[in-house]
């Protein structure tokens, strides 16, 4: 079996996983708002329409070529509070869930680890294509997944950023969960 074939069977037992823990997880979270965004994550993706996100004024991160594969850069959304609002993307050099841009390998998530708030901004290990281990307590976050934990002590996989590509620039739209630091995401909007 080819090493893409293995990837193919083990991505379809964790996107089965994935969506159960997030559709408790955010669900449960309850201030957040619901979309349709088929045309953001791709209709391949059952992730698409079905999960809830916190929605927030657009804001242009990065232009496309700017990104180098799998050198993440760091920025804020959906504030520009950095208690709450660090974050990072990355062109992860492969296929991803909720990822953009011509080959859907661009994914962005927040930098704050839903365990107790360890900042993940200098662990992504590309080899793994993971956030982590966070300095606090080891956890680690699959950003091929949905930013799904990996392993650690967090419970809540890591809040994917939405993004949507506008020719050569990359805007972030909204936060797919809940970030560390508050019982709701910080000046939540409503659709
Ligand atoms: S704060 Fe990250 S694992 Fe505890």
């Amino acid at each position: 079996m080819t090493r893409d074939q293995n990837a193919d069977q083990r991505g379809a037992k964790s996107e089965f996983n994935c969506i159960n823990r997030r559709h408790f997880l955010l669900y449960g979270a309850g201030a957040v708002s619901t979309l349709a965004l088929g045309s953001i994550f791709g209709s391949s993706s059952s992730f698409a329409g079905q999960a809830q996100f916190a929605q927030y004024p657009r804001k242009k991160i990065v232009g496309l070529s700017e990104l180098k594969t799998d050198q993440p850069i760091e920025f804020l959304y959906p504030n520009d509070d950095p208690t709450y609002s660090k974050c990072l993307i990355v062109n992860i050099g492969e296929r991803a869930g909720g990822g953009v841009g011509p080959a859907q390998n661009i994914v962005a998530f927040s930098g704050i680890c839903t365990h107790m708030g360890g900042l993940l901004n200098k662990v992504y290990k590309p080899e793994h294509k993971a956030i982590g281990p966070c300095p606090s307590h080891l956890t680690t976050f699959d950003i091929t997944r949905h930013g799904m934990v990996i392993a650690g002590h967090a419970v809540e996989s890591l809040p994917q950023i939405v993004l949507e590509v506008e020719g050569n620039s990359i805007y972030a739209t909204a936060v797919a969960g809940l970030i560390f630091g508050g019982p709701t995401n910080p000046g939540m909007m409503f659709r």
